[in-house]
């Protein structure tokens, strides 16, 4: 191989796989897909209620929402689907110090009936976000 041919394949191979990585950035992050994956359209005050709830109380110190989080206490973007809507309300109520849960508990955040409903409305949107199914596992 000449000297100038090895340029011209480095120069090529980087101008086609820079124009790869654009094309597929643009296709990832177009407001188009954005919001076919996220679907905002289902955003209800509910959902908004909730994942403030989610922030004020830093749930995310100790679990994680689609993989991104602490990894203490388990995935809570599948948990509707894990535990039905029911159980999460019940999980709600509840303390883990007061009866359910294993070695690691759960602290009472003493959550009224509104901040539940949201909490719920949230996990459910958070469910439904297209992911290209990560995480991989149910358990995040
Ligand atoms: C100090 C750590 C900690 C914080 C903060 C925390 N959790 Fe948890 N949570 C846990 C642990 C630990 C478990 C699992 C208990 C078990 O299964 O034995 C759990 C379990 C859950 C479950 C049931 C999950 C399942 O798959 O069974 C839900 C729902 C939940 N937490 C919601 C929340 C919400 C909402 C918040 C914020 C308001 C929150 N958690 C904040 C530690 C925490």
């Amino acid at each position: 191989m000449t000297k100038s041919s090895a340029r011209n394949i480095f120069i090529g191979g980087t101008l086609f796989f820079a124009a790869v990585f654009l094309i597929l950035t643009y296709k990832s992050l177009s407001s188009e897909t954005l919001s076919k994956r996220t679907h905002p359209e289902n955003i209800s005050d509910k959902v908004v209620w909730g994942k403030r709830i989610w922030e004020r109380n830093a749930c995310i110190d100790c679990h994680t929402l689609l993989g991104e989080g602490a990894y203490y206490a388990p995935e809570l973007g599948n948990v509707i689907k894990r535990r039905g809507e029911a159980g999460v309300r019940a999980i709600l109520k509840t303390d883990a110090l007061q009866g359910w849960g294993t070695v690691r508990k759960m602290p009472k955040f003493n959550l009224s009936e509104k901040d539940i409903d949201g909490l719920v409305e949230f996990f459910k949107w958070v469910g439904r976000i297209d992911t290209n199914n990560w995480p991989p596992n149910e358990q995040g």
